[in-house]
């Protein structure tokens, strides 16, 4: 999968300081307990002294080769015990001058075995996402900024109590966004304009990335002319893959269906992040301000019924939250 330079190079950074840190705390580590253990500086100095012998020894590969080897290999480990036995003794952890990597299984080096490691694949994904959030920007859209005063009294045209609706609406996202995992059902929030759906959505998406996952939100509407551009090799950086980046996404945040174009180009794209999420197990979000009415009539069969089958519908109703803070001079 292709990313765009500035995403590679934001993953190379973070893997490159996560290695130094990781470097620099042994480091520290090493020089405190020298001062405090002086054998432990005495044996690191002969252990330095070896790797040097060994580096001529490769680079010499003389016909004693094997038994110089064995022979550095020997001191080395029993250099290595002895600083062990010296920590314990001295009051510390016997792993104490052992580095510790975020990533274990390539040292933060971002390659294993000749292959990109996976937390490189994911640092990746996180910087292509934020990247593509940086577009979509809604200040204060969070739970806390979210208040159901806006609902009070008021009654839909189905008769349903807007508080009790919005309120259990309310109840039933933050659960979602507190227990949220890969596996998490897909939703599709529907409702009039200004009901709330957008703020709910991205109330989610930043509960979603404190807990450590990648959530990309952003309007139908932008992702589509994103890839088309990409598609049709308009864009700035012709590498980067945005449609992948949604579709890989821990969750993906669709808002506003039924604001974009209709064309057969932006039909089929939707159609493939939404049904590749699907095949994926992935969560995804949907809003949109259209009726289930109008979204029969507007959308191919395929679309809309691999969405009415698969994901959890959540009703919004109440009046424009916009018009309502306008008379009560919030803005
Ligand atoms: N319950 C609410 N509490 C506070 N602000 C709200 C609430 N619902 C909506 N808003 C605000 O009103 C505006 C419109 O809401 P939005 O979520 O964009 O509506 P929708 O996506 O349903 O059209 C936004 O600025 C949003 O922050
Ligand atoms: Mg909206
Ligand atoms: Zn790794």
């Amino acid at each position: 999968m292709a990313f765009d330079k500035s995403v590679y190079e934001l993953a190379e950074n973070e893997i490159k300081s996560r290695r130094f840190s990781a470097e620099n705390r042994v480091r520290f580590r090493t020089e405190e307990v020298e001062r405090k253990i002086p054998e432990i500086a005495e044996i690191n100095r002969q252990l330095a002294h070896t790797s040097v012998e060994l580096s001529k020894l490769i680079l010499q590969k003389t016909g004693n080769f094997r038994e110089s080897f064995d022979k550095i290999k020997d001191q080395n480990i029993q250099g290595q015990e002895m600083i062990a036995k010296l920590l314990i003794k001295g009051g510390y952890p016997e792993d104490y001058l052992a580095p510790v990597y975020t990533c274990p299984v390539c040292c933060d080096k971002g390659y294993y075995d000749g292959h990109r490691c996976s937390c490189f694949d994911k640092l990746l994904n996180r910087f292509a996402v934020e990247k593509l959030n940086a577009e979509a920007n809604m200040p204060n859209c969070d739970f806390g900024h979210f208040s159901l005063s806006y609902y009070q009294g008021k009654t839909d045209s189905n008769g349903t109590d807007c508080y009790q609706k919005m309120s259990e609406n309310l109840d039933y996202c933050k659960g979602y966004a507190e227990k949220f995992s890969r596996n998490s059902p897909s939703l599709f929030l529907l409702g009039k304009t200004g009901v709330g759906k957008t703020h709910i959505s991205l109330s989610i998406a930043k509960e979603v990335t404190e807990h450590g996952f990648t959530a990309a939100y952003g309007s139908i509407l932008n992702y589509l002319r994103i890839i088309e551009k990409e598609h049709f090799g308009r864009a700035e950086d012709s590498s980067a893959d945005t449609m992948q980046v949604l579709i890989n996404t821990d969750l993906l945040i669709l808002d506003d269906l039924g604001s974009e174009f209709q064309t057969g180009f932006y039909e089929s794209a939707l159609y493939n992040i939404i049904n590749s999420r699907i095949n994926l197990g992935l969560p995804t979000i949907i809003s949109s301000n259209l009726s289930v009415p109008e979204l029969q009539k507007r959308y191919n069969d395929r679309v809309i019924s691999r969405i009415f089958g698969v994901y959890t519908m959540l009703m919004f109703v109440g009046e424009d939250v916009r018009q309502i803070k306008r008379l009560r001079g919030e803005i």
